[in-house]
């Protein structure tokens, strides 16, 4: 023990003489703060142990075995279906001050409105009845020393003679975890926790222009239809597509379409939940993992822009994200969805090169048309008030989606002040309450900067 605590120390000195690159820091700490983890038993972790195996340390094999956070609750599964003949004897935790103190547990929704209660700080002791053998099972849910990036951490704790059963037991895991993961079909964040959709859209809910609904329909619908086909012919299973736009052109609504339209497993990646390259790669994991996936990755100019000296952008994102989306076999079954309000900044890298993204679709505000679709689905009118729509449609043109919605909420209100409302309290829309909403909104627009992500 003595011997490893020195060596972690070595590494530490010898890690802040050299090194002064922020990113190199970065990894070599994160290394050297698990290695120095690993090491450092507490005096009453090594002395449970021992009590419990009833040997000495020297003769105790700890195997630390690090999984991505999404399958917290598989692992858990997965140790207590492994473990169903074996008797859970007690469960411990000592605190950062070697303190015996109470397990802690989390409450996870694992299903809408199922909360599972899984140990989130805590010491499991098994002994399997039948041939006296024990095992250790150490839970830890733990952030990097950035504080942003969880992963859970388990350790297995038996006698050294025991080393071949916990290595095949760990196996056991793996596997169970990747044959039995509930997250499969679900509808996730990165981290696993499941997306809070407030209601199921539909096509019906967007306007989109022909071209775009069957480039959808081409690269995203029927790719999941007819998987099977795709497969049969040697297709390829894998899919890249961009969707660029001012804001406000419907590129987050479309993902909760396809989120709410498509039976697949689907992941919606926003900058904030994804900061490290190794985050990157657990994304991919866990896309291939649950396939058939659609990763839905909002503002890909976050990591992606070619402008990263001007503040934006982040090099080593954008290195794994391009690496993963190489990995080709790999991929089977996976539609990754970029949307950007900024295309021009997006490295060339990743939209010219056809195994990444291979198309590149620009969603506009909608033509004419489009306008009265959308127009119609928004106002409540009286019978023959198609002249209203008309003129509306006709006046906004260059609006897109989202100023077309603000258009119809203004128009609402002002009804709703001139108590416009049929029997049911419905407003009732008149040209008059159009044409202020439409005044009111043409003052908006000058002071327009951008309109916010919902
Ligand atoms: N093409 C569209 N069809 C219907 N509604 C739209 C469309 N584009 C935008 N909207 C409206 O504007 C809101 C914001 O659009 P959003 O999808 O967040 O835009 P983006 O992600 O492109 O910035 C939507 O929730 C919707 O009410
Ligand atoms: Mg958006």
């Amino acid at each position: 023990m003595k011997q490893r605590i020195l060596k972690g120390e070595r590494n530490m000195s010898h890690q802040f003489e050299i090194d002064f690159f922020p990113q190199k820091w970065d990894e070599r700490l994160e290394r050297v703060l698990k290695d120095y983890r690993n090491y450092s038993l507490t005096n009453e972790h090594q002395k449970s142990y021992s009590e419990f195996l009833e040997a000495p340390l020297r003769e105790i094999l700890i195997i630390q075995e690090d999984f991505a956070i999404y399958k917290y609750p598989a692992v858990e599964r997965a140790i207590k279906a492994l473990l169903k003949d074996w008797k859970l004897l007690d469960v411990r935790r000592f605190n950062e001050s070697e303190k015996e103190s109470v397990p802690l547990y989390l409450q996870m929704e694992v299903e809408k409105g199922v909360h599972e209660s899984l140990l989130e700080d805590g010491i499991c002791y098994y002994q399997n009845l039948t041939n006296r053998r024990k095992l250790i099972v150490r839970f830890g849910v733990e952030a990097n020393f950035e504080g942003v990036k969880y992963f859970v951490r388990v350790f297995f704790v038996t006698k050294k003679i025991e080393e071949t059963f916990l290595r095949s037991f760990i196996q056991e895991i793996r596997d169970w975890v990747k044959d039995n993961h509930y997250l499969k079909g679900k509808k996730v964040k990165p981290g696993g926790s499941l997306l809070k959709i407030g209601k199921k859209y539909t096509f019906d809910d967007i306007v989109l222009s022909q071209e775009i609904m069957t480039e959808i329909e081409e690269n995203v619908l029927d790719f999941f239809q007819n998987r099977e086909a795709y497969i049969r012919n040697g297709l390829p299973r894998k899919r890249g597509l961009i969707l660029y736009g001012e804001p406000g052109t419907g590129k987050t609504l479309l993902g909760k379409v396809l989120c709410s339209q498509i039976d697949c497993t689907f992941i919606w990646v926003t900058p904030s939940k994804l900061s490290l390259p190794v985050e990157v790669s657990h994304l991919f994991e866990m896309a291939r993992e649950l396939s058939p996936t659609i990763i839905y990755l909002e503002d890909l100019d976050f990591y992606a822009s070619n402008r990263s000296e001007y503040g934006g952008g982040n090099i080593k994102l954008l290195g794994e994200i391009l690496n993963q989306m190489d990995g080709f076999e790999e991929n089977g079954d996976i539609v990754v969805i970029a949307t950007t309000n900024d295309i021009e900044s997006i490295e060339p890298a990743l939209k010219e090169r056809p195994s990444r993204f291979d198309r590149v679709l620009e969603l506009k505000p909608p033509d004419l048309w489009g306008r009265k679709t959308l127009l119609k689905r928004l106002l409540p009118l009286r019978d023959g008030s198609d002249e209203i729509i008309e003129n509306a449609a006709q006046k906004t043109d260059g609006y897109n989606g989202a100023q077309i919605n603000e258009l119809a909420i203004l128009a609402k209100k002002e009804a709703l002040k001139c108590r416009d409302m049929d029997d049911m309290g419905i407003v009732q829309l008149k040209m008059d309450h159009f044409e202020t909403a439409f005044t009111r909104m043409k003052k908006k627009k000058e002071f327009f900067v951008g309109f916010k992500h919902d």
